[in-house]
């Protein structure tokens, strides 16, 4: 029985070497005659130098000819180079040996030691979960930072997006979710940033504690723009082989902005028409395709935070847009807010968690509803009180908000080494709440 099942596979193994020929290069884009084969599927391009392959992937066809980007430079690729088709699309090694480390979209260690034994191999691109086989989110995620945990809880296997412009602070806010929260295992991409950045983070943000529990995925601006996707794919792969072990991962990706960019680099190299902001049509299939994979599965939890920038205050530039229907909730870091020394600077009566009313109970729920309406009411009348045009006894629930809105502010600054457990946090402001009702 054993003997016909291996004579079966036998028959059915293809033992060909599936063999093209590059035949024009126009910028990253390489056209090769052959060989057979398929989107995404990964092909080595055997250089002029002997014993040099280039490791490409398929990204397109144009008539009979096959449309190759390199994930490296193009360098000694010649018309006549033999290119060789390897049936699989890109896989990394991961495993536990992993955690600590800091690698590259291909799953290299960045400092280029070898990769610890034991490692199994993954692919990095799998289909999302089936939605059926998807657990409710009904737990709560501490992420350490309490104006997260307090009046934007986040729920185990949520997706969140946190909008942000250059400068006011992602990097440190997803460094100290990465050392304080509750997770197992933070999975950290780092897509399309300059190579300084990357080092600060690493050392400033995340620290030798965080990075204790982490796996840094590493693709800088200068890399090519296939390098940077598959940075994406990469760490959300390492997330799901770790989710599917049972862990409480928590995925932090930098930014998905960068992402979809390299995408948008590809589409045009390959002749996609340019759609909304030059965007073309693959960016937008590609981004729900990516943000779905994470979340809850059956076997543990992807909590996921993906930075999106945003120029200006652009919350309806086109990525911002797109992911913002994609995900479960978006924080929006706010630029006038870190101005003011108001770090984390997230604006809290503008950023919604939506998982959170099925996870707080009802008690906790008023508690946050009445301090985000002192923040409202006092927002609304800002420009009144600060000019002093207000009269002091008008109006009680003005007078409650001018005397309680410095306190919730000043209850929500954390300092970035400043570590604070979730229940102390809601007790703080229930404190703060009910001080004043007196
Ligand atoms: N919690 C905090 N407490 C005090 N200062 C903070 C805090 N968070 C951020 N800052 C200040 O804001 C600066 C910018 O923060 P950070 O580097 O995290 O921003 P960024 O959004 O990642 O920037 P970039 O767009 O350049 O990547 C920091 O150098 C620091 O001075
Ligand atoms: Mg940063």
């Amino acid at each position: 029985m054993e003997l016909q099942m291996i004579l079966e596979h036998i028959e059915k193994t293809d033992s060909y070497k599936r063999f093209g020929k590059v035949e024009r290069v126009v910028g990253l884009l390489i056209e090769a005659r052959g060989p057979e084969s398929r989107i995404g599927e990964v092909c080595y391009i055997h250089t002029k130098l002997e014993d040099q392959r280039i490791m490409a992937e398929v990204i397109g066809f144009n008539e009979e000819k096959v449309l190759l980007m390199p994930y490296s430079a193009v360098s000694n690729i010649a018309a006549g180079c033999l290119v060789e088709a390897t049936k699989k699309s890109l896989s990394i090694n991961v495993g536990r040996s992993l955690i600590g480390k800091v690698i590259d979209s291909t799953g290299n260690l960045l400092d280029g030691t070898k990769l610890p034994k034991g490692l199994k191999e993954y692919p990095t691109e799998q289909p999302p979960p089936n939605p059926l086989d998807r657990p409710r989110i009904d737990d709560v995620i501490p992420v350490g930072v309490k104006a997260i945990d307090t009046m934007l809880t986040v729920g185990r296997g949520q997706r969140i997006g946190i909008f942000a412009g250059s400068g006011v602070g992602k990097s440190t806010l997803m460094g100290m979710i990465a050392r304080n929260s509750d997770a197992d295992l933070n999975v950290i991409a780092l897509i399309g940033e300059r190579g300084r950045e990357v080092k600060e983070f690493i050392e400033r943000d995340l620290g030798p504690e965080g990075l204790k529990k982490s796996i840094v995925v590493v693709a800088t601006s200068d890399q090519s723009a296939l390098m940077r996707i598959k940075g994406a794919y990469t760490a959300t792969a390492i997330s799901e082989y770790f989710r599917d072990l049972g862990f409480k991962v928590n995925l932090m990706m930098d930014s998905v902005t960068r992402v979809a960019m390299a995408q948008r680099e590809i589409g045009l190299a390959i002749g996609e028409p340019p759609t909304t902001k030059g965007y073309t049509p693959s960016v937008f299939a590609l981004l729900p395709s990516l943000l779905e994979r994470t979340g809850t599965s059956k076997n543990g939890s992807i909590t996921a935070f993906y930075t999106v920038l945003v120029d200006g205050d652009d919350l309806n530039e086109p990525i911002a847009d797109t992911t913002r229907g994609i995900l479960d909730g978006h924080f929006i870091l706010d630029r006038r807010l870190a101005e003011k020394g108001q770090f984390p600077a997230i604006n809290v009566l503008q950023s919604v968690s939506r998982v959170m009313p099925n996870i707080v109970d009802t008690e906790i729920m008023t508690l946050i509803q009445k301090a985000r309406s002192i923040l409202a009411i006092y927002q609304e009348n800002e420009e009144l009180i600060q000019i002093g045009a207000y009269k002091k006894g008008s109006n009680p629930a003005i007078d409650h908000a001018i005397q309680l809105q410095p306190k919730i502010l000043g209850f929500l600054r954390q300092e970035m080494d400043e570590k604070i457990d979730r229940i102390t946090a809601l007790k703080n402001l229930q404190a703060i709440l009910n001080g004043s009702s007196r």
